[in-house]
C-alpha cells in the first residue's frame, strides 16, 4: 500500500506537520512537505498547481490558525484558513481523487456535557476559533464523506503552539504558577496522532473520529505530572479558570472519548501519562 501512496503534507512547520516529516521520513514514505510560502492553503492556485506537479494520493492538513485568544479580534483570519481555504483545498482534493485528512478539535462543544464527548453529540461552540474549526470540518465532510477528520485535543509535541512548552517559559520567569483546575481535556502528544493517522490510512477509515490520548486531566494535573517528570521546582497552585481574565470564552470540560477510533483500529491508545513519559524520554 505504501508503495504506490504519495502524501502531501500541509502545514509542514506546524508542531504536528513536523512529526509527520519525522516519522514519514523514519518509514520511507513518498512524501512532501513544503513550507508555509511554497503551499499556503489560502492560496487556491499555487495549491492547484502543486496537484499538478506532485500527483498526491492522500493530503494530511496540518495547517491552521490556532490564536484561540487573537481570533476573537482577528475573526475574518481566523475564518478565511480555518474554513474558506479549507473549503478549497478539499475540493481541490476532490477533483484531483486525493483523499484528504484534515484535523479538527474539542473546542467545537460547549464543555457542559459533564461526560466524554463522542462524535455523535452535538457541537455547541463558544468562541470564533471553535466555530471556525467547525465550519472547516464540516466543509469537508460535506464535499467527500471518503475524506477523514480527527478531532484533537490539547496536543503537544516539539513546538511553541502547546501547554508544555508555555509551563516551561512560565516557570522561567515565576516561582509560583497558578493553573486552572476546573478546565479538562485530554493531553494528546504528535508521536500518537501520527502513529493512529498513520493506521487509518492503512484501514481506509473515512468519516469523523476523536482521536485523543485516553485518559484526562485538568490543566492542574498535567502541570503536576509535567513538573513532577522534570527538573522543574515551581510550586504549581489550582485555581478556576475564572481568575484569569480574558474576553475569550473557554469551555470547561472538552475530554473526547477515543472509543470509536480505538476499536476500528483494534487497538489500545496509550493514556496520555505514558505518552508524556515517553515525549520526554526522547527530547
Ligand atoms: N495545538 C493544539 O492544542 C490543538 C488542539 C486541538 C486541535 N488542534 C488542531 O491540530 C492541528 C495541528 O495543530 P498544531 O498544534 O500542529 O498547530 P501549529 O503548530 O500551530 O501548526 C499549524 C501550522 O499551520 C501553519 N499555517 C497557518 N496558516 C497557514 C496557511 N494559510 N497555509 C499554510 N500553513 C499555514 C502555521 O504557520 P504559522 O505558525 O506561520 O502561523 C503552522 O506552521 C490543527 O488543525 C489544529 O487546529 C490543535
Amino acid at each position: 500500500m505504501k508503495q504506490n501512496q504519495k502524501i502531501l503534507i500541509v502545514g509542514a512547520e506546524g508542531q504536528l506537520g513536523s512529526e509527520f516529516k519525522k516519522q514519514l521520513g523514519a518509514l520511507n514514505y513518498d512524501y512532501l512537505a513544503p513550507n508555509e510560502k511554497d503551499c499556503n492553503i489560502t492560496d487556491y492556485n499555487q495549491i492547484k498547481e502543486l496537484y499538478k506537479s506532485f500527483k498526491p494520493t492522500i493530503t494530511i492538513n496540518c495547517a491552521a490558525y490556532n490564536a484561540v485568544n487573537e481570533a476573537e479580534d482577528e475573526i475574518e483570519t481566523a475564518f478565511k484558513i480555518n474554513h474558506h481555504a479549507v473549503r478549497s483545498l478539499a475540493e481541490v482534493n476532490d477533483s484531483f481523487g486525493c483523499k484528504l485528512i484534515h484535523y479538527g478539535t474539542d473546542y467545537v462543544f460547549d464543555g457542559k456535557k459533564m461526560d466524554l464527548y463522542s462524535e455523535t453529540d452535538s457541537t455547541n461552540p463558544l468562541n470564533v476559533y471553535g466555530k471556525s474549526k467547525l465550519a472547516g470540518e464540516q466543509v469537508v465532510l460535506n464535499c467527500n464523506p471518503n475524506f477523514l477528520v480527527f478531532r484533537l485535543s490539547w496536543v503537544i509535541g516539539r513546538g511553541k503552539q502547546n501547554f508544555l512548552f508555555k509551563l516551561s517559559e512560565w516557570a522561567k520567569n515565576q516561582s509560583v504558577l497558578k493553573i486552572s483546575s476546573d478546565e479538562v481535556s485530554v493531553p494528546t502528544f504528535t508521536n500518537e496522532i501520527v502513529k493512529l493517522t498513520l493506521s487509518s490510512i492503512k484501514q481506509d477509515l473515512s468519516g469523523l473520529y476523536h482521536m485523543t490520548n485516553s485518559g484526562y486531566a485538568s490543566r492542574y494535573e498535567l502541570a503536576r505530572f509535567y513538573v513532577e517528570q522534570t527538573k522543574i521546582k515551581n510550586l504549581i497552585i489550582p485555581v478556576a479558570m475564572s481568575e484569569f481574565k480574558s474576553k475569550v470564552k473557554r469551555p470547561l470540560f472538552t475530554a473526547m472519548s477515543n472509543v470509536k477510533l480505538s476499536s476500528e483500529l483494534n487497538t489500545e491508545i496509550p493514556n496520555w501519562r505514558v505518552s508524556l513519559v515517553n515525549f520526554l524520554a526522547e527530547s
